[in-house]
């Protein structure tokens, strides 16, 4: 059913409705698009994303979210131009160094979520120096999702079970939720995509399974603290039902 074709019961802080979400997902989409406009490459628009990320940590903390998983890079990004790779990969490495300083100052808590492998020694080194860094962070825990595939983590899990041995007959949701990138952690309340389109991507696939979903039409280099307010609003109107009868 639509947000729209619900009845608008649930109000902030009632049964049907958190007022703030504990744990948000952001698809940040449309670098390439906003670029594209301003007749720029792709890389600055990936820049002046990094940009709008910064942005949107600083608003979720003010907004006193618990969780914050922001996409930046997938699975399948790997079989874009190997130029745009290579700009992506240059802006995480940036990042990376010129973050940890402010994240720590912030009391956020970084971590990386996805095949972190995959970027080659020197990245792995800069994301589990940038993850120690900030390991005491309580603020805000803040996941980076890079070349990350929901199915590849789902894939990754089931493997670690079968290695381990599990007994089938203890294998329950909880027991293989442990075996995710995402062990400990609250699934996602509201997953927020950017620039128009409306599907996951493979994003948090397993964990999104009764996540509320708001897309925003706007571009991620213009996304501003003002959009995750309004994405906050919406979610505080959904009425969250969990497969249970409504009242
Ligand atoms: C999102 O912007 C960033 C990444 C996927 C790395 P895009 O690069 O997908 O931008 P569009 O969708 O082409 O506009
Ligand atoms: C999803 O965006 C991945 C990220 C935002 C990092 P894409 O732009 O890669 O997704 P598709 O290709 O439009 O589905
Ligand atoms: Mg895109």
């Amino acid at each position: 059913m639509s947000a729209a074709a619900k009845p608008a019961a649930a109000s902030p802080g009632t049964a049907g409705g958190d007022a703030v979400p504990v744990h948000v997902g952001i698809i940040m989409d449309g670098n390439g698009r906003w670029a594209a406009a301003r007749g720029l490459p792709r890389a600055l628009g990936h820049k002046a994303g990094a940009e709008a990320a910064r942005r949107a940590i600083e608003a979720a903390a003010e907004a006193g979210i618990g969780w914050l998983t922001l996409f930046a890079f997938s699975s399948e990004n790997w079989r874009r131009p190997a130029d745009e790779v290579h700009a992506l990969t240059g802006l995480m490495r940036l990042y990376l160094r010129s973050e940890v300083k402010t994240l720590v100052r912030e009391g956020i808590r970084l971590r990386i979520i996805g095949e972190r492998e995959r970027f080659g020694p020197d990245l792995v080194r800069a994301i589990d120096a940038a993850e120690a860094a900030t390991a005491e962070g309580r603020r805000l825990n803040l996941n980076v999702a890079l070349s990350y595939g929901g199915r590849a983590e789902i894939v990754a899990a089931a493997k670690r079970a079968l290695e381990q041995g599990l007994d089938p007959a203890t294998l329950d949701e909880a027991a293989f939720g442990r075996l995710l990138s995402t062990d400990g952690m609250p699934d996602p309340d509201l997953i927020i995509r950017t620039s128009g389109e409306q599907r996951l991507s493979n994003f948090l696939l397993w964990q999104s399974a009764y996540a509320e979903f708001v897309f925003q039409d706007v571009l991620w280099p213009d996304y501003e603290a003002r959009h995750l307010a309004e994405a906050i609003g919406e979610f505080a109107r959904r009425e969250r039902r969990y497969g249970v009868r409504a009242a």
